[in-house]
């Protein structure tokens, strides 16, 4: 016991950490003219930034605009040879977790989509992610189909996720976003889980990168 007062023996205080707020990507995955995906991204932009508990920006695939996946060598083994490939990976890599806002084509999500996923790997792995999705049946076709290819890049994609109808949640069949009430609440469970894996996957990315067919890429 250190009796009150002596403090010469005590280890001293260490410096105060950085402190590095979670950095969450909200990705839009429609690029139509006339998307009522746009209306949708700003919803969820909102939202999140009212929480005031991570850094949110929004990554539109119209601006990003990348071609068809035309890499030489698969993405997993982190050999981008395209300048803009390189810009997306340092775009990805500049996040710690993801909302994927998708519509359902097709009961799928969009292919702008898929090529806009498969175009990196290491810069998605260990993060997080949440879905946002729309259609007919609220989107969940989309949402279905987009979990196996989040867990094929080793990003942990939420349970609660945020299902938008045509019939409810718009009006005009898309034209116009009105969202119903109980849909706020919903998005902030599905933040919520998101904001708490994306801060805490933060631990587990350092070392080499596993890549699929046990090929190891050091980073
Ligand atoms: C190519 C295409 C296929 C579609 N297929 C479906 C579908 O399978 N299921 C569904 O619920 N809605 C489907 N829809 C309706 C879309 O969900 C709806 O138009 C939505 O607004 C599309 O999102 P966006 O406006 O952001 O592009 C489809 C729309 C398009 C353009």
């Amino acid at each position: 016991m250190i009796p009150a007062g002596d403090t010469q023996d005590l280890p001293p205080t260490p410096e105060p950490m950085e402190f590095e707020m979670t950095k969450i990507a909200i990705v839009l995955g429609s690029t139509r003219t006339g998307r009522a995906g746009a209306g949708v991204a700003q919803w969820v932009l909102h939202q999140a930034r009212a929480r005031g508990d991570a850094e949110y920006t929004l990554i539109d695939l119209v601006d990003v605009d990348l071609p068809q996946i035309d890499e030489p060598v698969p993405p997993a083994a982190g050999r981008y040879a395209h300048p803009y490939t390189r810009q997306w990976a340092q775009t990805i890599a500049g996040h710690d977790g993801y909302v994927i806002v998708t519509p359902e084509y097709n009961r799928s999500f969009p292919g702008v989509l898929k090529n806009a996923l498969d175009r990196v790997y290491a810069e998605w792995n260990n993060k997080a992610a949440g879905i946002v999705s729309y259609g007919v049946d609220g989107g969940v076709r989309a949402a279905e189909a987009l979990r196996p290819v989040l867990g094929a890049l080793q990003l942990a994609d939420v349970s609660h996720e945020v299902t938008l109808d045509l019939r409810t949640d718009f009006r005009e069949f898309g034209a116009t976003f009105t969202p119903a009430e109980h849909q706020t609440a919903s998005l902030a469970t599905m933040l919520d889980q998101l904001v708490s894996w994306s801060t805490a996957l933060a631990t587990v990315r350092h070392g080499p990168v596993h890549a699929p067919g046990g090929v190891t890429v050091q980073r």
